[in-house]
């Protein structure tokens, strides 16, 4: 069994415990914490036996913890584990449920939906009202097409971007993340590439020997280095593609002179500029981080 006490009490649940009339002794908290554990501990092994990594998705593994962290419930700004101990969500499901967990609003709308029926093979006037609102909010966008997930989307927009083009490569920055296609795999936050010349380094096993040919990697907020690759390589691009925040790294901002030279100089020859909003989408506002940067993309994820 894998416990870090020290870890879990203070960045967790320390608050929580100091403000109670009769703090449990430390003997208690550790036996807390165990049982805790060895509720995740349990739920990990059956978990690991039909599930890779125990998990759903590769993010939710949790070296810290040495498992990963089940969550029981959610409510409101908070999470509950299987014990039933408190957590503030600063994850937010990566921005889904910003509104906080069990919104009324969000309740009565998914309730009403339910109530509609799942008829998942036809289309209703809901969709059609959720593609004018976000045609209304987002500035680049005059078309919607749904998807399940991000590296769905992703794979759609590169693909446009190389039908309309009639082009293969695409430009994508070092520590941007757009999900794991074949194409964009590549050089995820904390690359370990010189920050000059990154070269395409898949980050899973199975992509094809190809697919890093169909790659160049650019260093982010490098405007001269930039302009050097498109010299470079911009007869054969189809898109750049770029986190407009990138906070799959930190939440790091484009310099406005690096966005803007991004922006006019993919227009000047040809390329499509394509955001992924995945993570930056509604963070900064309805109009997503394209609004908030005053640059407007060709394509959007
Ligand atoms: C910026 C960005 N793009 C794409 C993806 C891939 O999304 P998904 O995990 O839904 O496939 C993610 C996932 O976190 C992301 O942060």
């Amino acid at each position: 069994m894998h416990v870090e006490p020290g870890r879990v009490i203070m960045a967790r649940t320390a608050p929580r415990l100091a403000g109670r009339a009769s703090r449990p002794s430390s003997t208690c908290i550790v036996r807390r914490l165990a049982m805790a554990a060895r509720a995740s501990d349990e739920l990990y092994r059956r978990a690991a036996k039909v599930l890779p990594g125990g998990v759903t998705a590769n993010a939710r593994t949790n070296a810290a913890l040495g498992h990963p962290f089940y969550a029981a419930r959610a409510e409101g700004p908070y999470l509950y584990d299987l014990d039933g101990r408190q957590y503030l969500d600063t994850c937010t499901s990566n921005g889904a449920s910003l509104v906080g967990h069990g919104h009324p609003a969000v309740k009565a709308a998914v309730q009403k939906a339910l109530d509609f029926g799942i008829a998942c093979m036809f289309d209703g006037e809901a969709q059609v009202r959720l593609a004018e609102r976000l045609v209304e909010q987002i500035p680049c966008f005059e078309m919607v097409r749904f998807t399940t997930s991000g590296t769905e989307a992703t794979f759609y927009v590169t693909r446009i971007a190389r039908a309309y083009t009639g082009r293969t490569r695409i430009l994508k920055f070092e520590g941007h993340f757009h999900g794991f296609n074949d194409s964009l795999a590549f050089n995820f936050p904390a690359a370990g590439d010189g920050p000059a010349t990154p070269k395409p380094r898949a980050e899973t096993a199975g992509i094809p020997a190809s697919a890093p040919g169909e790659v160049v990697v650019a260093p982010f907020n490098d405007a001269a280095g930039f302009v050097r690759l498109l010299d470079q390589h911009g007869d054969d691009l189809a898109a750049v593609i770029m986190e407009p925040i990138n906070y799959d790294a930190g939440a790091i901002l484009p310099e406005p002179a690096f966005l803007r030279t991004v922006r006019e100089e993919t227009a000047r020859r040809g390329i499509v500029l394509i955001f992924d909003e995945i993570l930056s989408g509604y963070r900064t506002g309805p109009n997503c981080a394209q609004g908030y940067l005053g640059v407007t993309p060709d394509l959007c994820a």
